[in-house]
């Protein structure tokens, strides 16, 4: 059967990493289908709107999208095109893994395999009720956090441990200082280990997180965490193993997902091939998994893997000669 998603294409190197990722997967003979949509600054020039109605309209029939990084102009409404799409599908868990890899010349190549569950609709990255007095000198800011949104962002976390044969869950928190909000996190994330006897849950405050991925990332397989500390945190791990070309993410709800790159539009380098696919090409692996695929995802991993490892046509980021489309044919030819 025929699976329609929505492809975003994007700004900056975005329509070339889409290029090579959508050309990896037809290798694979999917029975993918694809709609392509615009939002960010094309379709500011197309359509005078960064993310117009037929894109959500789109997205909402398809449920899946697999999309390019995008440029949220400075001073055009809202603050991000990215966060306007978690908030209006309610993608409520925003899942980074970080595996070492090798040939990436980063600080882990080896004994890195973890997974980053941050809850993405709440908490003080949301910018909730901030305010600053006319003076001046005193700003402020509102930190929400519910029940539901820590109870059903946990759950995700275990059942993806339980899912892909994870064994421990880390919760991690700042309830000793932020008692009520980090607290009610603590509290819910408690109540929902104890319902997965047969995953080991253990507690770790903030601070300390980053200093033991720093020293002994090897110990964490799942972490669950709020809003601000898991978007500081993915980007911690997506650095012990060889930066944000290898860095995928999923933004997962109810009703639709949405599959990308961490990274951004890289201004720097748009348009010379120089691009390295391997981020958004492993969203696409993430999606896979999601369509119920995984044998695929699994194919699609090993063939990056087996490329890197033969140092194939890889862009120049990771010290190869190569460019996007070549890295691409590389990594397809080893599907
Ligand atoms: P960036 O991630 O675009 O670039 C940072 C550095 O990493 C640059 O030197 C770039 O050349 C390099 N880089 C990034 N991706 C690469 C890849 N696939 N291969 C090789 N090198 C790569 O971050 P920056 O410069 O802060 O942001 C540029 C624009 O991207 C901004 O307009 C920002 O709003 C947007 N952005 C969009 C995101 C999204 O749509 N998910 C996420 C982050 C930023």
């Amino acid at each position: 059967m025929t699976q329609t998603i929505t492809v975003i294409r994007g700004d900056g190197i975005g329509p070339e990493i889409m290029d090579a990722t959508l050309h990896v997967l037809d290798t694979m003979q999917l029975g993918l289908a694809y709609e392509e949509a615009d939002a960010g600054l094309v379709a500011l020039e197309k359509h005078d709107e960064l993310l117009p109605q037929a894109t959500l309209d789109s997205i909402t029939r398809n449920r899946i999208a697999l999309k390019s990084p995008l440029t949220t102009p400075v001073g055009e409404g809202f603050s991000s095109i990215n966060v306007e799409l978690r908030k209006r599908f309610d993608l409520y868990a925003n899942v980074r893994p970080a595996k070492s890899f090798p040939n990436t010349k980063s600080r882990f190549p080896t004994g890195v395999d973890l997974v980053t569950v941050r809850e993405n609709t709440e908490g003080a990255y949301i910018g909730e009720g901030q305010s600053i007095t006319e003076d001046g000198e005193t700003a402020t800011l509102v930190q929400k956090i519910t029940r539901k949104g820590s109870d059903r962002i946990v759950r995700y976390a275990f059942d993806l441990a339980v899912r892909t044969g994870r064994r421990k869950v880390t919760v991690v928190h700042k309830a000793n200082i932020l008692k009520t909000t980090s607290g009610l996190f603590l509290k819910v994330a408690r109540e929902v280990a104890a319902q997965y006897p047969q995953i080991e849950c253990n507690e770790m405050i903030v601070d300390n997180t980053c200093m033991q991925l720093v020293m002994r990332p090897e110990q964490f397989d799942v972490i669950v965490t709020t809003n601000l500390f898991g978007d500081i945190i993915s980007d911690l791990c997506a650095g012990l193993v060889g930066g944000l070309g290898l860095a995928p993410g999923a933004n997962i709800g109810k009703d639709a997902a949405i599959f990308e790159a961490v990274h951004g539009t890289a201004p720097d380098i748009a348009g010379q091939g120089k691009a390295n696919p391997c981020a958004l090409l492993l969203g696409a692996a993430q999606m896979l998994d999601h369509l119920g695929k995984p044998e695929y995802a699994t194919r699609l991993r090993d063939a990056i893997v087996a490329t890197l490892e033969a140092k194939d046509s890889l862009t120049p980021d990771l010290g190869g000669s190569g460019n996007t489309m070549s890295f691409a044919k590389a990594i397809a030819s080893r599907i």
